[in-house]
């Protein structure tokens, strides 16, 4: 017999305020008396099953689109505009889903290898020879942007722009949209024009770049508009930026805590992949993401009324002793258990520029590892607050052995 999940006694976590390592602990306790958690939001799944049959199950849909509403903003946030794929759902997502797909090409990815070993090269080069560093600012921050320029194919002398834009537009996801939004809207509007010209362009003259081969994608004689081409260039930007470098601050955190782990990282390449799931899965800068009931649905016997908000917990899944042998145990030479880690999601929604960030990752790493041999933190890690969607370390100064 199913029952409405309004009138279940559930365990209660009380998800503001918790730091990530506290959240999964309190999960793993409520996981113990029951799959589905309380939240002062809603609810949570997270166990490793169950988040992965919520972002799998259709009758699920993205608690993206409901943003605005929550944070007060009684319209679309940048006023009438393409509804980021994010945020879509159904067979509008399935369709935008096929016509991007094939752009996002595993040779598109292996040719931007070099350059990602260039761009970490060149920011390596700027701290070697001091010994020390502040890993956030000096190599996290600047390293994601001019890589999604050069898939995107914007040239150098607009990494700083695009920067910019994708500082505001983040604001999105920090719990103050209210006062937030003539910024996010601002870069909205300025880089929807940026992407409109280049668009134009390269409708003219097609280069090698993910965007001339989202225009050069047809389907039984369907293409993508031009405000889909836009969404899906400011889709990039956004979700392929903060979270790469939140990702490598989290792995190199990590990684300064087990000196041992960082020196076979330095002398064998082929640690690299292992190493960046491990990190991954241990310490994810996508913590959760959230789907809301778009029907009355029923799951494991639970009805969750219509509107229902379930906040699936990827970091708790990536914990989940059932799949990890001892999974509070940090390690890169962990032979993949089966099941791959949750931080990319999973289902429809399943990240698009993962290979891309595992690409970015597994090249960053072996590099800094090479040339910041005897790696330490040098006082305190700082935290970005847990309220912060994607998150990691704001600030993480290390000290190394001086490039001679
Ligand atoms: C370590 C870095 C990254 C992490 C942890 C990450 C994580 C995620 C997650 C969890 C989702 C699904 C969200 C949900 O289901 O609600 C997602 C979606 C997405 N990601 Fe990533 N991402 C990363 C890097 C990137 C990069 C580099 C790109 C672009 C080149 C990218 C593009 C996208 C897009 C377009 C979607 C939306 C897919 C859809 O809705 O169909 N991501 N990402």
């Amino acid at each position: 017999m199913a029952v409405v999940a309004t009138e279940m006694d559930l365990p209660e976590v009380d998800v503001f305020g918790l730091d990530r390592q506290a959240m999964v602990a309190a999960f793993a306790e409520a996981a113990e008396r029951h799959w589905l958690v309380r939240t002062p939001l809603g609810y949570a799944v997270t166990r490793y099953q169950d988040v992965n049959a919520v972002l799998r199950d259709r009758r699920f849909h993205s608690a993206i689109s409901l943003i605005p509403e929550m944070a007060g903003v009684q319209r679309p946030i940048g006023g009438r505009r393409q509804a980021s794929i994010l945020a879509m759902e159904g067979e509008e997502h399935s369709r935008l889903r096929r016509l991007a797909s094939p752009a996002f090409t595993p040779r598109a990815t292996e040719k931007l290898r070099p350059f990602m070993r260039q761009v970490i090269g060149d920011l390596v080069d700027g701290v070697a020879a001091s010994g020390s560093c502040e890993l956030v600012a000096d190599v996290c921050e600047p390293y994601p942007i001019p890589v999604i320029c050069e898939l995107l194919g914007a040239p150098k002398s607009d990494w700083k722009l695009f920067s910019a834009w994708a500082v505001d537009i983040f604001r999105i996801f920090n719990n103050d949209v209210a006062n937030d939004l003539p910024a996010i809207e601002a870069a909205m509007a300025d880089l929807d024009t940026y992407v409109e010209a280049m668009i134009e362009d390269r409708r003219q003259s097609p280069a090698d770049d993910l965007l001339s081969r989202l225009i050069a994608v047809e389907e039984e004689g369907d293409r993508m508009s031009t405000s889909e081409l836009v969404m899906m260039t400011e889709a990039v930007l956004m979700a392929g930026t903060d979270t790469t470098r939140n990702q490598l601050a989290c792995s190199v955190a990590l990684l300064a805590g087990a000196p041992r782990q960082w020196e076979a990282l330095a002398d064998d390449p082929a640690l690299a992949a292992p190493a960046v799931e491990e990190c991954l899965r241990h310490l994810g800068a996508v913590r959760a993401t959230a789907r809301f009931a778009s029907v009355d649905v029923e799951y494991r016997d639970v009805v969750f009324p219509q509107g229902s908000l379930v906040m699936v917990s990827l970091a708790a899944a990536n914990h989940d002793p059932d799949v990890w042998d001892d999974p509070g145990r940090f390690d890169i030479t962990r032979s993949p258990e089966g099941q791959p880690q949750m931080t990319f999601g999973s289902g429809i929604h399943f990240c698009l520029g993962a290979s891309l960030a595992r690409a970015e990752l597994q090249e960053a790493l072996p590099i800094l590892a090479r040339r910041m041999r005897g790696l330490r933190v040098d006082g305190e890690i700082e935290w970005k607050p847990p309220t912060v969607g994607i998150w990691g370390p704001s600030r993480l100064p290390l000290t190394f052995e001086p490039a001679e």
